[in-house]
């Protein structure tokens, strides 16, 4: 997850932040982005998440219409939208800004049979346009920070219907107290994250109540993703064995992983599930 946000300080500075302030500025962004996706196109989630989460989140959603119309914001290759697909006969809009990405979605939907029920649309979350009221719920598994959490629960709002849903799973510290490594480490990291029951009033202040929460198990931070990542992460280690610009990102992504490894009790994914709120 963190590795999304230093891509775009990438973008955003044209130099490396965080971990890979040692590298010499002006690195070639194009370069470093390939192989950066080389990583996560291999992987088959780009976050933390399962499938019984997602179920677990999904039927907290009273009332849905026979047929709601989803969106999944920053869906990746889309774990998460095949089981949305499973779940409900409704329309689900999947929408991420990685072309990739979406192409893989378009071709297990097609493989799951589900591939008229999903709209896929590569896009900026910074940007959607949809109609106001367009969707009774939204998805959001892991993917919030990138407009930061406040702004995008603010922004999407205007996008549900009265009474729609927001399910959104978002890095939190578990324990306000944590090792003085772990706290260095988010702090250059993440440093708008909080605690879980920081984000409550959060929630209220941007006119929703809430109707659930749950920590994301530990497996879901491996099976799927953590795993996955580190069998990747050697064979490309191999691969661009005398390339140092490219070790030093699979060093921070290892840093990341080992720091999940040693302190997953303190910090992890809350999955909140949110309603509308009458404005
Ligand atoms: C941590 S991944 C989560 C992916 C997926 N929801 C999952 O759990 O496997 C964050 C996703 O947000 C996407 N993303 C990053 N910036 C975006 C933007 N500005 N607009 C749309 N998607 C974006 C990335 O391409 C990536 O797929």
């Amino acid at each position: 997850m963190l590795e999304w946000s230093n891509r775009h300080a990438w973008r955003a500075c044209g130099q490396v932040t965080g971990p890979w302030v040692r590298i010499p500025p002006s690195p070639p962004v194009e370069e470093m982005e390939q192989i950066y996706y080389q990583i996560f196109e291999a992987l088959p989630r780009q976050g933390p998440g399962d499938e019984r989460s997602t179920k677990r989140a999904f039927h907290k959603l009273a009332g849905l219409p026979e047929h709601p119309e989803i969106l999944d914001v920053g869906c990746g290759s889309g774990g998460q939208t095949l089981v949305l697909a499973k779940l409900t006969p409704g329309k689900i809009t999947a929408l991420d800004n990685h072309a990739p990405f979406i192409e893989k979605l378009k071709r297990n939907a097609r493989r799951a049979g589900c591939a008229e029920r999903i709209q896929c649309v590569v896009g900026d979350m910074n940007s959607m346009n949809f109609p106001k009221g367009s969707f009774d719920v939204i998805w959001c598994e892991g993917a919030a920070f990138v407009m930061g959490f406040n702004n995008a629960l603010k922004a999407w709002r205007q996008l549900l219907r009265p009474k729609g849903y927001l399910a959104v799973s978002e890095l939190v510290w578990f324990k306000k107290r944590a090792p003085q490594e772990v706290k260095d480490f988010f702090a250059r990291e993440y440093p708008d994250m909080k605690h879980y029951k920081d984000i409550y009033p959060v929630i209220e202040s941007s006119g929703y109540k809430m109707i659930d929460y749950f920590p994301l198990p530990g497996k879901s931070w491996w099976t799927h993703y953590y795993t996955p990542a580190e069998k990747k992460l050697a064979s490309l280690r191999r691969k661009y064995r005398n390339d140092k610009k490219a070790q030093s990102i699979f060093d921070s992504f290892q840093l990341e992983i080992d720091m999940h490894r040693k302190y997953s009790e303190y910090y992890g994914y809350g999955f909140y599930i949110l309603q509308k709120a009458k404005s």
